[in-house]
């Protein structure tokens, strides 16, 4: 165990338990989380609550967090280093939560695009920028709308609490996730000054240096994603992720020297990059140039790159998977330490705000 976490900047980072973790997980957030370990106070959680924002299947999820944690663990998460645990774990979050979101204003909830987007396609709207009203209108006009439920809306409060009750200052996250962070340093500052303490750090993105990775997905444009149904799942078996491949999108081949290249190639050779050696990259690069490429042969390399990576992820994760006591220890070691600061700083909060025992 760290001796010196106390000094150190806390990171916390925490993945929705809504399946299995994919190659834009890995090199986007997982292989990061593990470089930094040692050199910051990092805790790492699997987000259940907000899995349960868009209902869930309740035996689905429970596999769901099981899942994610054992493939936190194979990726090389070490719990002897960083806290790793499960966000129900630590009921201090939902009564902080409550507490919180008596700061915040429905209109700023129901102005977060990502609301906006989970609401428009759970009402089955299409993208609009002016669509805002009819969001509202169909929201009101239905008294039980299990999709787009309160605690969707709240969904920000929720990830404020996460980072605040922690008091952590680097919070790694891709994109879609920068309004969120945002909101959450307007609510610690707007909670800090309405009681005029000082109480909660403004937590900021986690800056890693060098180029954002975005890891494309095998169907020819975009970024590799969950709900873009592209993905190359870390415990994808070997013929499954051959064929997935296999049958990437590509196009009909350079029809000259020194061609550009398109976006699907492109992309194959991104994965590539990710994957595999400089030589094997510059190899293909010289058979794009030359015409001489053949893409079943740049496909197959690739899928034996890639299993090389996940292989011996996906081999750890099944037997983690198989160790219900080594996977139960780590949670509750990890539950006891983020509670430990959990606890701390609800008790402040309660304090600030005016609940006190008699
Ligand atoms: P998904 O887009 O599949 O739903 P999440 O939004 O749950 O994935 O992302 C969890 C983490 O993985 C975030 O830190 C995100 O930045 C990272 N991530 C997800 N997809 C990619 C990708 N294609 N390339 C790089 N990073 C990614
Ligand atoms: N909302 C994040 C996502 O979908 C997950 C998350 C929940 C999170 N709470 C957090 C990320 C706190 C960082 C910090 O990716």
């Amino acid at each position: 165990m760290n001796t010196d976490s106390n000094r150190k900047e806390i990171v916390l980072s925490g993945i929705r338990s809504t399946g299995n973790l994919h190659l834009g997980n890995y090199y986007g957030a997982l292989r990061k989380f593990v470089k930094i370990q040692d050199d910051f106070d990092c805790r790492f959680f699997i987000a259940d609550l907000h899995a349960l924002t868009t209902n869930p299947d309740p035996q689905e999820l429970h596999a769901n967090v099981k899942k994610i944690l054992a493939e936190y663990l194979a990726a090389g998460i070490d719990p002897e280093k960083a806290t790793i645990f499960i966000q129900s774990d630590v009921p201090e979050i939902a009564e902080m939560y409550l507490l919180l979101n008596m700061h915040v204003g429905i209109g700023e909830l129901m102005r977060t695009t990502s609301f906006k987007d989970k609401a428009r396609k759970a009402l089955g709207l299409t993208a609009a920028s002016d669509d805002d009203d009819e969001i509202e209108k169909q929201i009101c006009g239905v008294e039980t709308n299990r999709r787009v439920n309160a605690g969707l809306l709240t969904y920000p409060t929720l990830m404020a609490v996460d980072i605040l009750i922690q008091k952590a200052t680097k919070v790694p996250v891709g994109k879609d996730q920068l309004q969120h962070l945002e909101l959450t340093r307007r609510f610690a500052r707007r909670f800090n000054s309405f009681y005029n303490v000082d109480d909660f750090p403004e937590p900021y993105d986690f800056d890693f240096g060098g180029a954002p990775v975005k890891v494309p997905g095998l169907d020819g444009s975009g970024k590799m994603g969950k709900s873009e149904g592209n993905c190359i799942y870390l415990v994808d078996e070997p013929k499954a992720l051959r064929k997935k491949v296999m049958r990437a999108v590509t196009d009909e081949g350079p029809q000259a020297p020194n061609s550009p290249m398109n976006e699907p190639v492109a992309n194959l050779f991104s994965l590539l990059e990710l994957t595999s050696t400089p030589e094997i990259v510059k190899q293909f690069r010289d058979a794009y140039a030359d015409c001489s490429i053949r893409y079943g042969d740049l496909k197959k390399q690739l899928a034996e790159d890639i299993l090389a990576v996940t292989t011996p992820i996906r081999e750890r994760v099944n037997d983690i998977l198989a160790d219900e006591d080594y996977l139960r220890r780590v949670v509750a070691q990890g539950a006891e330490k983020a509670r430990d600061a959990a606890s701390k700083t609800l008790a402040d909060v309660r304090r600030i705000m005016g609940i006190r025992k008699f």
